[in-house]
């Protein structure tokens, strides 16, 4: 067998990278619990038929990109078909219902942080493993949730410092307004067939809306002169989307119409949503974030009709958005002991001072004074503490400061060198 190696679109995220992470997942936690959402934590695998009837059988995700298997069978049993959650909503409303939150609360606000799986071809900013941080809101019909969840993301990626987005809004409608739309686009779809791409032909009578969404060059062709969604929506579906439109003028949050967005799921009525970045090192892969509503979601699932509305961003995506660096913690000391056997004693130091909160290293090997000393100028860290047989008697440590060129080394009490670090 050759080198082990992660699995194609599937990357390991080292100490020196992660930092950026916990810097984005902090920062996204501390924005959206100011908005009053909690997390939720969901499995990872579910269900296949979950995934099937809540994502809809003619998208990409479902019918191609999908990581399913069959579950070993209990005695006489038929294994279950599970899959690999591609994305996180409708694993949130399997958990809004299997718990019955719907009668216990009017409105229901989750947020959650994890990975996603999909099989799709990898490139930079597109892999097969995935993280996507995302919100959902259940029990609020909308518009003035809609523009506050939007706005609420253009104040998370301006406190990550990426402000050179675009975002895009467009309402897809809801009941007759999705059906007659879908009537004018396959009448205008049928007659250009020919011109399209093998998978848009074959989706074309179950699924037209998909070809408005395609990458496919000549589907992209076709669509630039599709009939607009916009004109075919209800008065009741237009008052929506112009109270979206006059809440987010009110916010003074930028967005754009664009009344070609579709996006990838089926699951979505009215309002719909994408922020794609402009700057950074994002090349092709540019949507950072999609959301919007999927009134219907709750109820073909089972459920009581509820409203909801939600989003995900990729976190991977919007770390190549931000800026590359993030200052990494400063070890405050490093402690080294003169002779293996102050080992011990050094243990005992540097559980205190973690205890007292700071960061503190160690070498714990036995290896020689000089070769810790290395390791503690090579660590970063603001001090070297020294523990030696004369420091041991005198309940002391040799303290340098290693941000100072020739720093004179000074006896301090052990039990002063918390405040000592601290200063
Ligand atoms: P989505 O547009 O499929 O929506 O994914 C949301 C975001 O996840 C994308 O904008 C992108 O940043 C990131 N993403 C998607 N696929 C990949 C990939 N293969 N590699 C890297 N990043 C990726 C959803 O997933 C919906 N669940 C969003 C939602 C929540 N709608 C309502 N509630």
């Amino acid at each position: 067998m050759g080198k082990l190696r992660t699995v194609k679109g599937m990357n390991d995220v080292l100490p020196g990278e992660i930092e950026r992470w916990h810097r984005l997942e902090g920062v996204f936690r501390e924005r959206v619990e100011r908005y009053g959402f909690r997390e939720i934590r969901t499995p990872i695998v579910e269900h296949t038929e979950l995934f099937e009837r809540g994502i809809g059988e003619a998208t990409d995700i479902v019918e191609k990109e999908m990581y399913t298997f069959t579950d070993k069978a209990g005695e006489g049993k038929k294994g279950k078909r599970l899959t690999l959650r591609p994305e996180g909503t409708a694993s949130c409303v399997r958990a809004y219902l299997e718990h019955n939150l719907q009668g216990q609360e009017p409105v229901t606000k989750w947020y959650y942080l994890g990975p996603m799986y999909r099989r799709e071809r990898p490139a930079k900013g597109r892999y097969r493993q995935f993280y996507q941080a995302g919100c959902e809101i259940y029990g609020d019909p909308g518009p003035y949730v809609d523009a506050e969840l939007i706005d609420m993301l253009v104040g998370f990626l301006t406190d990550l410092g990426v402000q050179d987005v675009q975002v895009l809004i467009n309402s897809l409608g809801h009941g007759a307004t999705r059906a007659r739309y879908r009537a004018a686009l396959l009448d205008y779809l049928r007659p250009r067939a020919q011109g399209l791409s093998s998978d848009s032909q074959r989706r074309l009578e179950r699924n037209p809306l998909r070809v408005l969404d395609s990458k496919a060059p000549q589907d992209q062709e076709v669509a630039a002169n599709a009939p607009r969604i916009l004109d075919f929506l209800s008065a009741e579906d237009a008052a929506h989307f112009d109270a979206l439109r006059s809440a987010l003028d009110a916010l003074h949050t930028p967005y754009e119409v664009d009344a070609h967005l579709v996006r990838g799921l089926d699951y979505y009525t009215r309002t719909l949503f994408e922020i794609r970045g402009r700057g950074g090192d994002l090349g092709a892969q540019n949507a950072l974030c999609g959301g919007g509503r999927y009134d219907d979601m709750i109820a073909q699932l089972g459920g009581k009709a509820t409203p909801a509305i939600g989003f995900a961003l990729g976190i991977e995506r919007l770390l190549l958005a931000m800026e590359p660096a993030v200052a990494v913690a400063r070890l405050d000391a490093f402690l080294a002991a003169q002779r293996p056997e102050d080992r011990s004693d050094l243990l005992v130091l540097a559980r205190t001072l973690r205890e007292a909160g700071l960061h503190v290293e160690t070498d714990l090997r036995g290896n020689s004074l000089k070769s810790q000393l290395r390791r503690a100028d090579k660590s970063g860290a603001r001090f070297a503490a020294v523990l030696g047989e004369n420091e041991r008697a005198n309940g002391t440590v040799m303290l340098t400061n290693l941000m100072q060129r020739n720093a004179e080394r000074q006896e301090v009490l052990q039990a002063d060198l918390a405040r000592v670090l601290r200063r």
